[in-house]
């Protein structure tokens, strides 16, 4: 029986932000490997984020708490899931909350002080296309940084990524399990443009079909090298995720990658 969701669930069940949260978002990962590489590459502490497309601002909280002195700025259009972030996570940081500031607006603005890192992450960067568009957010983002900053982009791809498919999962939760499912709806071979969709399905039947879909291009690490360059970055670096346990990352830096059905790699732009 598939009912849509009411109140006689516990709060956070109704919650589509929450459920998205627990499925797909792992903050201290991306403030670790974000602080790893730009230790490598700068042999200095980053301290300020500009988070792109950051949704919750779970990310931004992570940052601050991370460090006594960094600060973090979230953009995003959407002032719902904007105004679920204050509250939930950036109102909770007590004092720190003071180092982070959200801001309602396009990505493809510059922002100010320069940041150390910009980030875009969970795919977000696929919705700005076609290419001059990417290449102009990126420019947008050069701008923004800091002389020595660098841009983080996550990225998927291989040929099952170019096929419809349902993927769904299972997600233990402290307040009970649900299940988290993929859809890639549609996919075009001629313009490269997915349709996605995320939804979850909860205990005693009840569904969130459709609680997020996304309009898509399938970037390649390739376009967004092209990319980068042609919007004044200097560099670009992938770093592939070269673990064959599905269930454990290990990303490497690498010009070449096996093929292979499905992988995920991050991109790093250096200003
Ligand atoms: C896939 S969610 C990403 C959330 C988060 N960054 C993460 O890692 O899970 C995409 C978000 O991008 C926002 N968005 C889409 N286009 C945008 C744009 N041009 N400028 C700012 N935000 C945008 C949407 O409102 C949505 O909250």
């Amino acid at each position: 029986m598939t009912r849509d969701c009411d109140n006689t669930l516990p709060r956070t069940f109704n919650d589509r932000h929450q459920l998205y949260e627990w499925s797909v978002q792992v903050p201290v990962f991306e403030v670790q490997f974000m602080n790893r590489i730009f230790h490598q590459l700068r042999k200095r502490r980053p301290l300020h984020l500009r988070e792109d497309f950051c949704g919750t601002a779970y990310l931004c909280a992570a940052w601050v708490r991370s460090h006594r002195q960094r600060t973090a700025v979230g953009l995003d259009l959407d002032a719902e899931t904007l105004a679920w972030g204050q509250a939930r996570h950036i109102d909770r940081l007590g004092p720190a909350s003071t180092r982070v500031a959200l801001r309602r607006c396009d990505v493809r603005t510059v922002t100010i002080p320069p940041a150390d890192i910009v980030c875009a992450y969970n795919f977000s960067w696929f919705m700005v296309h076609p290419l001059q568009q990417l290449v102009d957010y990126f420019r947008q983002v050069r701008a923004s940084l800091a002389p020595d900053g660098l841009v983080f982009l996550d990225c998927y791809g291989g040929w099952e990524a170019q096929q419809e498919s349902y993927e769904p999962r299972l997600v233990e939760t402290p307040e009970g399990m649900f299940t988290y499912t993929w859809e890639q709806a549609s996919y075009n071979p001629i313009d490269n443009l997915a349709r996605c969709h995320i939804h979850f399905e909860l205990a005693g039947g009840y569904e969130l079909k459709k609680a997020f879909t996304y309009e898509w291009r399938l970037y390649t690490p390739a376009e967004a090298r092209d990319a980068l360059l042609a919007a004044g970055f200097a560099d670009c670096h992938v770093y592939f995720d070269t673990s064959p346990d599905p269930d454990e990352d290990r990303y490497r830096r690498t010009t070449r990658a096996r093929n292979q059905p499905g992988w995920l790699a991050y991109i790093v732009g250096v200003a």
